[in-house]
């Protein structure tokens, strides 16, 4: 356990030139609250995988008055000036709801021009990839995913199919118009569904004005600022566990949420990521179906579900909660590289007389510490917890470690010791402030 992180002032030295936030759960970590606050520290912030499924919570103070700002593409360092945001070419763009997020926070007196970049190799996610992924969830009758409904896995489908229309493709429009047509219908007689095509392609003549003085090779623009000494932050999105390679598949999300896919997200390679940032809840949270060995009914997880907020950002639907699965951030930990920890919502479990945290499971008497791959295996594990003491005090104003309850302290050093990874950021509340570094 080596990095330490006093204040935001050991940022820059400590994490180095090049990092990585990844979920280390199932998604809604609290990424966006920390990007957000590294974001003053580095020069780019680029978005690498994923869609408007993510949904990415920012709290600021702003003359006295707390501002919520919630972004589904936009990457959280857009708030800041002088940075550059980038969505990069692994992700999946649905434009009117990218420009929807740069209206919207015009009216909030920000303006992204001159601040932001799309790939021209990122997909297009367009209106029938959303009609197809309700289609497809409807068909799955009672084996559902609980997708967030925003096109995703079909514009992926699009992608890996090598069918799927990319930005740089909005720069030829008659070619773009053509092969729109053509997937189309053959989306409309696979699946059975009326779409307007041609409302969806002068949609698009309309807004390719608009689109067109952000796009670039970004790939280029990120090496070229990397030899610049250019700093570079990657934002993950969704978690460890919905990753498509290494999540509970199939109910996972369709793209590489990990270190691997932040890479091949923008064409930037491993060896120049120097740190990644697990940002991993004091307890666990799932939205969609699927495995979750510490899932809490009855009383305590509907405790966390009102003390969290536990609604989801881009859904609004209710998160299941448990308590933290140390098997679930071990096989984190290890596939991403994570080399420091950002705990959140540590406030959150105030007031709870106890706190289990998984440190294994049993499965046909036998305890395992890593994720069975089998579905079923995994939904047929028992947890082993050990159970820590809680503690009453209100811990949401606490700036430094060591004011922290001893019964806290003791929670974040087991965490840290049954993983061997330092816990150098502290999550006590929404807003920037609310971070204890160490
Ligand atoms: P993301 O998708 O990982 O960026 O996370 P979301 O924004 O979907 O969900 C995290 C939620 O927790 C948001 O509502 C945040 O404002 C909130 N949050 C983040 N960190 C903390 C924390 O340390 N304490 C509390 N109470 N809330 C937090
Ligand atoms: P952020 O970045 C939480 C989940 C969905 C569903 C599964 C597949 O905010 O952490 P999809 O629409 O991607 O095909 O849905 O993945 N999911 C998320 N859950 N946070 C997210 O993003 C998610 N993005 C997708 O709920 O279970
Ligand atoms: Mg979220």
């Amino acid at each position: 356990m080596t990095l330490s992180i006093k204040s935001e002032a050991d940022i820059e030295k400590t994490l180095g030139q090049v990092i990585y936030i990844a979920g280390t759960q199932w998604g809604d970590e609290g990424k966006g609250k920390l990007v957000d606050i590294l974001s003053g520290h580095f020069d780019i912030v680029a978005r690498s995988a994923g869609g408007a499924n993510a949904g990415h919570t920012i709290c600021v103070n702003e003359n006295g008055e707390s501002k919520k700002y919630v972004f589904h593409l936009l990457p959280s360092g857009i708030l800041r000036e002088g940075k550059m945001s980038i969505i990069g070419n692994g992700t999946v763009i649905h434009i009117p709801t990218l420009l929807e997020e740069i209206t919207q926070l015009k009216e909030q007196g920000i303006d992204v021009r001159g601040k932001l970049l799309l790939s021209d190799k990122a997909h297009l996610l367009l209106e029938y990839h959303k009609v197809i992924d309700g289609i497809q969830e409807e068909r799955k009758k009672g084996k559902k995913v609980g997708t967030t409904l925003r096109g995703i896995g079909p514009a992926y489908t699009d992608k890996v199919s090598r069918i799927g229309l990319r930005i740089a493709d909005l720069l030829d429009f008659e070619h773009f118009a053509e092969k729109l047509r053509r997937n189309a219908e053959r989306h409309m007689k696979a699946y059975g569904f009326e779409f307007d095509i041609e409302g969806e392609i002068n949609y698009y003549k309309d807004a390719v004005e608009v689109i067109e003085g952000y796009v670039a090779n970004t790939a280029d623009y990120i090496h070229n600022a990397y030899r610049e000494g250019k700093s570079i932050l990657i934002e993950g999105a969704q978690g460890s566990q919905l990753d498509i390679d290494h999540g509970t598949y199939p109910f996972v999300t369709s793209s590489n949420t990990t270190t691997g896919g932040a890479c091949t997200g923008l064409g930037f390679p491993p060896n120049k990521i120097e740190n990644v940032v697990g940002i991993m809840k004091a307890y666990t949270t799932r939205v969609g179906a699927g495995p979750f060995p510490t899932e809490l009914g009855g009383m305590e997880g509907e405790m966390l579900r009102d003390q969290g907020g536990e609604f989801g950002a881009t859904t609004g639907r209710p998160r299941r909660c448990g308590w933290l699965d140390l098997v679930v951030a071990k096989n984190a930990i290890e596939i991403n590289g994570i080399t420091s920890i950002n705990l959140t919502k540590l406030d959150v479990l105030t007031g709870m007389q106890s706190i289990k945290i998984g440190t294994s499971y049993t499965l046909d008497n036998e305890e395992i510490k890593t994720i069975p791959t089998s579905l079923t295996d995994f939904e047929a594990v028992t947890v082993n917890y050990i159970e820590m003491e809680g503690w009453t005090e209100d811990i949401s104003k606490t700036k430094s470690f060591s004011d922290l309850p001893k019964a806290a302290q003791e929670y974040v050093k087991k965490i840290e010791e049954l993983l061997e990874t330092p816990v150098n950021f502290i999550g006590v509340g929404v807003h920037r402030d609310d971070m204890i570094y160490r």
